[in-house]
C-alpha cells in the first residue's frame, strides 16, 4: 500500500473537529453551540423551489444551468455582487474582476496556489478560524499569530510581525470574527490596508459574516482603503443565502484575477452552474431585502438571549463578547477551567447534553492558548434550546469551581 502524502496529517487535525462538530448536531439529544451553520429557518426553501422550477422551463437558463460555464462565473451572478453587496458597502468593483468560487473556503485555497510556496509564512489572527488554517499549512506555509484585542488585530503587532517575518499574506476576519466575534475597528482596518501597500504584502480579507449585522453600524471593508491592489477581498453566500450551494467570490485587481482564472480552471474549470443562476436570480427578483431583514432579526433575538443567558449561568469573571452580528459569542472562563477536558463530560453527561469548540483549536501558537476558551454558536439553535443549553452548561462550569 503506498504511503500517503505528509499533508494528510496536518488535515486531519480539523477533520476531526469538523467532524465531531457534525456528529454533535446530527445527535438529536444534544443542544450543539458547535457548528457555524445558519438557522434551518434561514435557508430560503420556498423561494429556491420556485426558481429552480421556473429556471427550467426557461430554455434558455436551463441549458445554461446544466451546462458547462465560463471560468469567472455566471455574469449576473458578478453584477449583483458588485450592484447589491459591494456598491452599498462603499466598495468599487468591476464585474471584470469578481471571480465566483466553490464556497468562501475555496478563496484560501486559490490564493495559496498563488502566492504561497513551502516555508513561506502568513500572518493570522490569534484565535483565528481552523479551516483555513489548514489550507494554509497543506500549502505547507508557516501560520504566525498576531495579538487580537477587543478592537480585531492589533495593528502595532501587525507591523512588527511584518518586519520580523517578511510574509507573503496577512490573513484577516474582520467582522465578527471567526471564532471570538470580534469586529476590527475603523482605524484599524484603514492601517491594515496601508500595511499591505507599505510592505508589499497580500492582505486577504475574509469578511463571510459582515452581511449579517444586526446591530450597530456598517464598517467600510479593509478592501474600501486599498490603493494599491494589495488587499484581496473574499466573501461566501453561505450566511446569507445557503452555505449547500458552495458558492462565494473574491474581488481582487487585474493582475490576480488572471493569475486566478489560471489556477480556478486547473482547480476545478468553474463553481456549478445551477446554484450561481439560482442564486443570481434569488437577488435579480428583488428577495433579498426582506430575506436578509428576517435572518438579521432572527440572529439578533438569538445573540439576545444568548448573551443574557451567559450572564445569567455563567460564573462570575467569565469574559465574554457581545457580537454585533455573526452566528456566534467566544467566552473566556474563569479558575482554569480546561474547556477541551470540560467538552468531553458536557457533551456526554446525561444531565448536560451540550457541545461547544473548545477555544484551544483556533490559536496556531500551541502550548495550551485559549485552553480557557470555547466558542458558542447560537445562530443555529432554538431559543429555547439556548435557554435550556446555557443554563445547563453554565451550571457545569460553577460547580467546578466549587
Ligand atoms: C471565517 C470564515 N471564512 C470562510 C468560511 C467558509 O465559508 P464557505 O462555507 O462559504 O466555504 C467560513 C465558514 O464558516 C468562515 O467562518
Amino acid at each position: 500500500m503506498s504511503k500517503f502524502a505528509q499533508r494528510m496529517t496536518t488535515m486531519e487535525k480539523s477533520a476531526t473537529v469538523i467532524k465531531k462538530l457534525f456528529e454533535a448536531m446530527n445527535d438529536p439529544k444534544i443542544i450543539s453551540f458547535g457548528g457555524g451553520a445558519p438557522a434551518k429557518e434561514a435557508l430560503p426553501v420556498d423561494i429556491v423551489r420556485e426558481i429552480t422550477n421556473d429556471i427550467m422551463r426557461i430554455d434558455k437558463r436551463g441549458v445554461e444551468a446544466l451546462q458547462y460555464g465560463g471560468v469567472m462565473g455566471v455574469p449576473d451572478l458578478r453584477e449583483v455582487i458588485v450592484n447589491d453587496l459591494l456598491a452599498p458597502k462603499g466598495v468599487k468593483g468591476n464585474v471584470d474582476n469578481i471571480f465566483i468560487i466553490n464556497g468562501g473556503l475555496e478563496a484560501m485555497n486559490l490564493l495559496c496556489q498563488l502566492y504561497i510556496d513551502p516555508g513561506d509564512v502568513i500572518l493570522v489572527e490569534s484565535p483565528t478560524f481552523i479551516h483555513s488554517v489548514e489550507i494554509f499549512e497543506m500549502f505547507q506555509a508557516r501560520c504566525i499569530a498576531v495579538d487580537m484585542d477587543d478592537k480585531g488585530m492589533v495593528t502595532e503587532d501587525l507591523e512588527a510581525k511584518i518586519i520580523k517575518y517578511k510574509p507573503k499574506m496577512v490573513y484577516v476576519i474582520p467582522t465578527f470574527q471567526n471564532p471570538s466575534g470580534r469586529t476590527l475597528s475603523l482605524d484599524r482596518r484603514q492601517k491594515v490596508a496601508e500595511l499591505g501597500s507599505k510592505y508589499d504584502v497580500i492582505i486577504l480579507e475574509d469578511d463571510p459574516y459582515r452581511d449579517i449585522r444586526y446591530s450597530g453600524s456598517d464598517l467600510l471593508p479593509i478592501k474600501a482603503f486599498d490603493e494599491t491592489g494589495h488587499t484581496i477581498l473574499a466573501n461566501s453566500f453561505s450566511k446569507i443565502f445557503s452555505p449547500g450551494s458552495r458558492l462565494g467570490y473574491i474581488l481582487a485587481n487585474d493582475e490576480v484575477t488572471a493569475k486566478l482564472f489560471n489556477a480556478k480552471t486547473a482547480t476545478n474549470s468553474h463553481t456549478s452552474m445551477l446554484p450561481q443562476i439560482i442564486c443570481a436570480e434569488f437577488f435579480k427578483r428583488g428577495y433579498y431585502p426582506a430575506h436578509h431583514k428576517m435572518i438579521c432579526d432572527l440572529y439578533r433575538e438569538r445573540r439576545d438571549i444568548m448573551i443574557e443567558c451567559i450572564d445569567k449561568f455563567f460564573p462570575k469573571g467569565t469574559k465574554r463578547t457581545f457580537p454585533d452580528g455573526g452566528l456566534f459569542t467566544w467566552a473566556e472562563l474563569p479558575g482554569g477551567i480546561n474547556t477541551t477536558e470540560l467538552l468531553v463530560e458536557a457533551s456526554t453527561n446525561p444531565d448536560v447534553k451540550v457541545a461547544y469548540v473548545a477555544g484551544e483549536a483556533f490559536f496556531t501558537e500551541g502550548g495550551g492558548m485559549g485552553n480557557n476558551c470555547m466558542r458558542i454558536s447560537f445562530g443555529s439553535v432554538a431559543p429555547e434550546k439556548i435557554r435550556i443549553g446555557t443554563e445547563r452548561l453554565g451550571n457545569l462550569i460553577c460547580s467546578k469551581l466549587t
